[in-house]
């Protein structure tokens, strides 16, 4: 089967549904996602957007600053100004939309604060700041004839010249997407969707590692379409690790203690009752997550225990049930009253701060692709993402694309002869357990080798392991009837490979990228790219 779209979206998150609401003034918008429609990391979202509201006490200037602090002098500095300074106005937006921010007696905005911040400038919705905001869009979404959404359609590969036989490589300039191949997942059939302009808004890749807080959408699969259609992805040695998630054996993915606690007055504490975090920096609880991440790291390593404490005990019960209702009933049920006890902690992987590379109109090195959110490198987070940053990322470049888009979409002609997928000599697989096996495989070797600490030993390692899921996995896909499992693991290695290539190429430590034989930073500054 063949679809014709305006406008093809990858993804229902907030990247993808931002940009399709202002598309659909102009033409067909087609939304295809994997999962049911609001599944998303936009979606479990939980401090807030970090938007300068309060020009009294705060100011663009001050958080141009904490971005390009938090980023360790490799944020592309116009597109942190031009995030900051835009994104009061998209902001204003999705509140238009019927997104609701909490607000103090007063009737102001209550503001919260998190690691890196200077001012307290978080706009949040309890502690569901991401259900709220995705809610909203799809509400929109929903009463807008120029949208369709297709749920459980999973995105395997995007359509360019080299679906008509045109050799493609890196070196080629002028690379076209004219769509790509979905699978239905519910018929098993592999269908075509032609666009005259593709988004892609797939979002991270945490499932890379076997401890993350992302739910299990995050393949990494709009970075691994992009690399295999010959496109630019941008330091992607750049992964995020949140410092706290809650530390719950057995259960995947992890669920978030958001920064906003620490921000609440939330304090790091050994088993032992006592604060740690005065040992490395003077921000203490509230230092960029890169910093807190590993200061947690070592503390869990030296002391054997497989945690440390977030202890919110001395504010008002009241005040944390009305800020956190989310995260205190989520303890709740598993023993812990965070009025009372401390919270059990660790870091988990939480985002990925590289991905495709894009200028500030959000164009990959694809013609007539574009990508927003999570997925795209834009240049705002640097080495290490400021917190509550991407979501505000993503409102200002579905804008940007959008404008873009309008410009030249209606004169991207779709080639006639585009062949249907090619399933020739495929069979039906009975051994997915395999696929499991791998994915575990490989989320373990990554936990163990590419951590928030590495070494080019520990990185050798994880390369040579990775080079032999790959070609197994390789193997295993030529040959049979593709499957979610199957496509994901697929991109999960390939996005794995690009980290651990990423990160053998950065000889310094520099963001979220530690490594103990490069300690400091190395001149001159520089992006990875493949
Ligand atoms: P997502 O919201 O992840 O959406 C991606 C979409 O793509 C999904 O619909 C997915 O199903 C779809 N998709 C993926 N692959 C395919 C495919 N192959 N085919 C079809 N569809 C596909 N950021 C902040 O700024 N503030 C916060 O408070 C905050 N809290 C967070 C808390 C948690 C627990 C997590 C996990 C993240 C948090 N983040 C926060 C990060 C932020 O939520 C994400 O970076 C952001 O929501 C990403 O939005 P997105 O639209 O790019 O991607
Ligand atoms: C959190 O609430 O701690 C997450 C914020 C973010 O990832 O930006």
């Amino acid at each position: 089967m063949t679809r014709t779209c305006d406008f093809l979206v990858i993804g229902s998150g907030i990247a993808g549904l931002s940009f399709a609401l202002k598309a659909a003034k102009h033409g067909k918008v087609l939304i295809v996602t994997k999962s049911n429609e609001d599944e998303s990391n936009t979606k479990y979202a939980q401090g807030g957007v970090a938007v300068v509201v309060d020009k009294k006490e705060d100011s663009f200037e001050k958080h141009i600053e904490d971005t390009l602090v938090a980023g360790d002098d490799l944020c592309d500095k116009k597109t942190v100004e031009i995030v900051i300074k835009e994104g009061p106005e998209r902001i204003r937006e999705i509140i238009d939309y019927g997104t609701n921010f909490d607000k103090t007696n007063e009737g102001m905005y209550d503001l919260a604060k998190e690691g890196g911040h200077s001012e307290f400038r978080v706009l949040h919705y309890k502690d569901i700041t991401g259900w709220e905001i995705e809610r909203a869009l799809l509400d929109q979404v929903h009463s807008n004839p120029n949208i369709t959404i297709l749920t459980h359609y999973f995105a395997v590969d995007l359509i360019t010249q080299h679906h008509l036989g045109q050799f493609v490589d890196k070196s080629t300039s002028d690379i076209n997407c004219y769509g790509v191949y979905v699978l239905n997942t519910i018929n098993g059939h592999v269908e075509k969707i032609l666009s005259r302009v593709t988004v892609m808004a797939s979002g991270g890749a945490g499932h890379i590692y076997s401890i993350t807080t992302n739910p299990t959408i995050a393949t990494g699969d709009g970075v691994a379409m992009v690399y295999r259609a010959k496109g630019k992805v941008r330091n992607m040695e750049f992964i995020q690790f949140h410092p706290t998630a809650l530390y719950n054996p057995g259960e995947y993915p992890s669920f978030l203690i958001s920064e906003a606690v620490r921000g609440f007055g939330g304090i790091l504490k050994r088993t032992n009752g006592l604060e740690f975090m005065q040992e490395y920096d003077e921000r203490k609880s509230l230092a960029p997550r890169d910093i807190v991440a590993r200061a947690i790291d070592n503390e869990i390593k030296k002391s054997g225990e497989d945690y440390v404490y977030l202890d919110i005990r001395h504010r008002a019960k009241k005040d944390i049930l009305a800020h956190f209702p989310n995260i205190y009933a989520k303890c709740l049920e598993i023993g812990i009253d965070m009025t009372k006890d401390m919270i059990p902690v660790a870091p988990a992987c939480h985002y990925m701060c590289g991905g495709i590379m894009v200028d500030h109109s959000g164009r990959s090195s694809i013609m007539r692709l574009y990508a927003c959110g999570e997925c795209s490198s834009t240049g705002l987070h640097g080495a290490n993402r400021l917190a509550s940053n991407s979501l505000l990322e993503a409102l200002v470049f579905a804008h940007r694309i959008y404008e873009d888009a309008i410009k030249t979409f209606g004169n991207n002609v779709i080639p006639e002869n585009i062949p249907d997928w090619n399933e020739h000599g495929v069979q039906l697989s009975n051994e997915d357990i395999l696929v499991t096996h791998n994915i575990r495989e490989m989320q373990k070797l990554m936990s163990d080798y590419v951590g928030i600490v590495r070494s080019d030993f520990r990185l050798d390692r994880a390369m040579r392991r990775l080079g032999l899921l790959y070609e197994e996995t390789e193997d295993f896909y030529k040959k049979t009837k593709l499957s979610v499992k199957l496509c994901e693991l697929r991109n999960l290695i390939q996005v794995s490979y690009i980290v651990v290539k990423s990160a053998m190429l950065r000889k310094e430590s520099r963001g979220l990228h530690y490594t103990t034989d490069y300690k400091v930073h190395a001149e001159p500054v520089h992006d990875t790219v493949f």
